[in-house]
């Protein structure tokens, strides 16, 4: 059994936030943000949700699969900024789409997400378990910035993608994913002070917001990336010069010329959406690959390469065939 993405779609919130915006609310630049991380501007949820946005990127993605979403057998949604702690983000996009027929839960592997739901998709395909899964990244990180903290708020966006994946007749699919939970510190953020009238010392203060070490994170993505995509090149027995696009996590644009480099491939195969989007953790590969897309970007038969990492630590990859 093979896989298919039958359909993509993306959502962006209509706010758009520029770097010189943000140099006017905090002591930041245009040239100091676009020279270290290629970010041009973000898009910032004020009237939007990350359900309404997951629920019109899937929208466009069902439409383009030709696909009602009476069809899906599963919803599986890559988030860590759910709206509610409960119910599950994926269970509110299907409230709202009226996916009655599909079971729905949320999985968190940070900006690594969406290529870990691929993962999972091609599997349960691959399993005859399922054949009709709607995958979804999206993500309100405004709401876990520290909006006083320069070094990480003006890194981050909103936003969300989607992809119906299908069981399909003819191509390949090769994916790798991985995980290092001892560097979790790297890149974190506190959850909600625990109070209940059981505790038998004072509540250890929470930090709600995204830390980052940002040397560390780049020196670990320029190192695993160009891993992972070599690890999934050799299951599917593709060299790099077969593949058309490599959609990476858009986190920032030297990590991408870094990974370029390291398997020698031009950077004109590595297409961009962070200029425009910020990082949008578990949104940025769905944003991307919706937006080359609509773009004519994809003939069907391409060998495209995706590829994310972050916080977890978190990495995976999967090559297919469009
Ligand atoms: N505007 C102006 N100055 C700033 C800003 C800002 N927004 N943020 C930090 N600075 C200052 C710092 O205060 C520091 O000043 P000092 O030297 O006087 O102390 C100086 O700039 C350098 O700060 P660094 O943090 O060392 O900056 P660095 O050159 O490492 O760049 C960056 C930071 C862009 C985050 C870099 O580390 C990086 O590219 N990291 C990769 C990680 C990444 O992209 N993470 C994104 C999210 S993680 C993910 O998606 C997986």
């Amino acid at each position: 059994m093979r896989v298919k993405i039958a359909g993509t779609g993306s959502c962006l919130p209509r706010l758009r936030v520029t770097n010189d915006d943000l140099g006017t609310i905090m002591d930041t630049s245009d040239a100091w943000i676009r020279s270290r991380t290629g970010i041009g501007a973000r898009h910032i949820a004020v009237e939007e949700t990350t359900t309404g946005m997951s629920v019109e990127a899937a929208r466009q993605a069902l439409e383009e699969a030709g696909m009602k979403p009476e069809e899906l057998e599963l919803i599986i949604a890559a988030t860590l900024t759910p709206d509610h702690v409960l119910p599950p983000l994926s269970c509110e996009v299907q409230r709202e789409l009226g996916a009655v027929h599909a079971a729905a839960y949320d999985l968190c592997a940070a900006c690594s997400g969406f290529v870990f739901a691929l993962n999972t998709a091609q599997a349960y395909i691959q399993s005859g378990m399922y054949r009709k899964i709607l995958i979804i990244g999206a993500e309100t990180l405004s709401k876990l910035m520290d909006w006083t903290d320069r070094s990480t708020c003006v890194l981050f966006g909103d936003g969300a993608g989607a992809a119906v994946i299908t069981a399909g007749e003819e191509g390949i699919f090769a994916g790798t994913q991985g995980s290092d939970g001892a560097k979790g510190d790297v890149l974190s953020c506190g959850g909600r002070p625990l109070e209940h009238p059981f505790q038998r010392k004072e509540a250890e203060a929470v930090h709600p917001y995204v830390k980052m070490n940002g040397q560390e994170v780049y020196k670990f993505a320029v190192r695993t990336v160009p891993k992972c995509i070599s690890q999934v090149l050799e299951q599917a027995q593709w060299q790099p010069q077969d593949i058309s696009l490599f959609l990476l996590h858009q986190a920032n644009q030297r990590i991408i010329e870094a990974v370029a480099k390291r398997i020698r491939q031009p950077m004109e195969k590595f297409p961009v959406c962070l200029e425009e989007c910020g990082n949008i953790s578990a949104a940025s590969v769905p944003v991307l690959l919706d937006r080359v897309n609509k773009e004519g970007r994809l003939q069907r038969g391409d060998r495209i390469v995706l590829a994310g990492f972050g916080a977890g630590l978190t990495w995976g990859a999967a090559a297919l065939t469009w």
